[in-house]
């Protein structure tokens, strides 16, 4: 990783990128879950991702937390280390001429009055030029073509966009979904300042804009009743000083006497010292972020989800066709359950080996997926890997050994084994809204999904994909080796008697050999927005 302060350092490695697909994800460091996840997300989209951590005196007034902001650089470092980052840049004030005392004598970016009239903006004056005119900074100096930003910073986000929008900046925007602990505070860097007291009054912001927007989904869609609502929730909360409360227009940011699509539910307020904000998005068929939780909050397989029934995807093809990353992503996208039927057959393959039961005892193998207690939890980002326990333990990375990879189809092709774990795959995916991912998924386990794919590449392009995973992971295989291994892989898999590989007759098949991984996930979403559309089902897309 490249770790680098000064602008001179930065455009050497930008130069060294060209050609490359760069996305930046501009912080202001202390990273948490809720920068991890847009970190996870600019992996997944870009070749080269670059984290700038910089806290910006451009964008605090003279009376906030600019000297108190937490700044934690050697832990910045070690979780952009471990999340794959390629470079992070973290310049100093003056290298970026941001310094508050030169804020009279610079060039400013200025936000468009309309935008500053509500949320925020009136309380903190001065605020958005400041952001707008680091981030365009920050634009200029790393040229991504993608920029990562969190929904809980609504307006920022708004700013931005219409920023690259009045600029006609070459950058696109990804809006990232807020994410929140379990108890629903989304994360912020101001946390840290919450003693637990403070943090339990906290939760009031989440559970007001909860009350407001379970107001407006039980049919008042007027912004009399939602705030007034969320205002019945708030005074549960004495410690808790709102500074706003507001309802308003997710675009234009505008007041909203009544919600006809849609809407933003916004809410400041000081616990103790500390300043929190957050929102929910009100959306008829929402475009970003929708309680109960966004999808990067990690959701049980239980086998129940809420009505009314949403479509299964089910998305099969040979090994190495980027099934697992793609059907992750649009599960994340669509905020649907994600279900792994690889990692249900990988376990059993894992636990036999370790058990020392021979891979050709069926009798032996049957018993074991039947007596074996799975559980499975979507990762919590469209690029983390379903977590899987077997028994208790946890066996997420043991899984994706090379031995298991290699053992595992012959493994899944036990029919004792594969009666036990469709079973199971089955009485998860009942209730629809899911995203399943499999070995004969759409052929045999869930003949009735409302969507199919069947995606396809070449054995070179398997071959090609599955080295440049392996040598990232430090792993030394030849090229020629993977294409003998895939494509015996592929006899085994096709010639088996047991689920062959075969594309569903009415399976949409996708060749992805020339066709990003983001290209694929948008084909795929298309496809099952068309489907909604045909049956009038809402979309929880973000
Ligand atoms: O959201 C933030 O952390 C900051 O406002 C940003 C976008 C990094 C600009 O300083």
């Amino acid at each position: 990783m490249h770790w680098l302060h000064t602008v001179a350092a930065l455009r050497e490695q930008v130069a060294a990128w060209r050609g490359s697909t760069v996305g930046l994800v501009p912080t202001m460091g202390s990273l948490h879950k809720g920068h991890l996840s847009l970190i996870r997300r600019c992996r997944q989209e870009c070749d080269i991702t670059v984290v700038s951590i910089f806290v910006n005196p451009l964008q605090f007034g003279p009376s906030e937390d600019l000297e108190r902001y937490p700044r934690t650089l050697e832990a910045d470092r070690a979780l952009c280390e471990a999340a794959g980052v390629d470079a992070v840049f973290a310049p100093t004030a003056e290298e970026m001429g941001a310094e508050q005392s030169s804020a009279a004598d610079r060039t400013w970016v200025i936000p468009p009055d309309s935008l500053l009239q509500t949320l925020c903006a009136p309380h903190r004056p001065g605020h958005f030029r400041g952001v707008a005119t680091i981030v365009l900074q920050l634009f200029h100096l790393v040229q991504p073509q993608r920029a990562y930003f969190g929904q809980k910073d609504a307006q920022q986000l708004v700013i931005l966009q219409r920023m690259v929008q009045d600029l006609q900046l070459p950058i696109t925007i990804v809006p990232c979904p807020t994410v929140r602990d379990p108890d629903g505070l989304a994360f912020s860097s101001r946390n840290q300042y919450l003693s637990a007291a403070e943090r339990q009054e906290a939760l009031g912001l989440y559970r007001a804009l909860r009350r407001g927007y379970d107001h407006w989904r039980s049919g008042d869609p007027s912004a009399a009743g939602i705030l007034a609502a969320a205002q019945a929730e708030l005074s549960r909360y004495p410690h808790l000083q709102l500074q706003y409360l507001e309802l308003v227009h997710p675009q234009t940011l505008q007041p909203l006497q009544k919600v006809d699509d849609k809407g933003l539910l916004a809410i400041a307020a000081y616990v103790g010292q500390t300043r929190l904000i957050d929102n929910l998005l009100l959306a008829v068929t929402p475009a970003e972020e929708t309680p109960p939780f966004a999808t990067t909050h990690p959701r049980e397989l239980s086998g129940t989800s809420a009505p009314p029934r949403r479509p299964l995807i089910a998305i099969d093809g040979p090994a190495g066709a980027g099934k697992s990353t793609v059907a992750r992503a649009v599960a994340a996208q669509l905020q649907l359950l994600y279900l792994d039927t690889g990692a249900m057959y990988r376990a059993i393959t894992w636990l036999a080996l370790q058990r020392g039961i021979p891979l050709d005892d069926a009798e032996q193998l049957t018993q074991l997926a039947a007596q074996t207690q799975l559980s499975l939890k979507s990762g919590d980002s469209a690029v983390e890997p379903t977590r899987i326990w077997a028994n208790g333990e946890e066996i997420t990375q043991a899984i994706r050994s090379p031995e298991v990879t290699h053992w595992v189809s012959q493994v899944a092709a036990v029919p004792g084994v594969r009666q036990e774990l469709v079973k199971r795959q089955r009485s998860i995916g009942r209730d629809g809204g899911a995203v399943l991912e499999g070995r004969d998924i759409g052929t045999y386990v869930f003949p009735d999904a409302e969507l199919k794919v069947f995606l396809t590449a070449s054995v070179e392009e398997r071959a090609q994909r599955r080295h440049n995973q392996l040598r990232a992971q430090g792993q030394q295989v030849t090229l020629e080796e993977l294409e003998v291994q895939i494509q015996q892989r592929d006899r085994r898999d096709s010639e088996r008697s047991i689920s062959p590989l075969r594309p569903a007759p009415d399976a949409i098949l996708i060749d992805t050999d020339h066709l990003s991984q983001t290209e694929v996930q948008d084909k795929i979403v298309s496809l099952y927005r068309q489907l909604l559309a045909r049956s009038g089902t809402p979309c929880f897309d973000q």
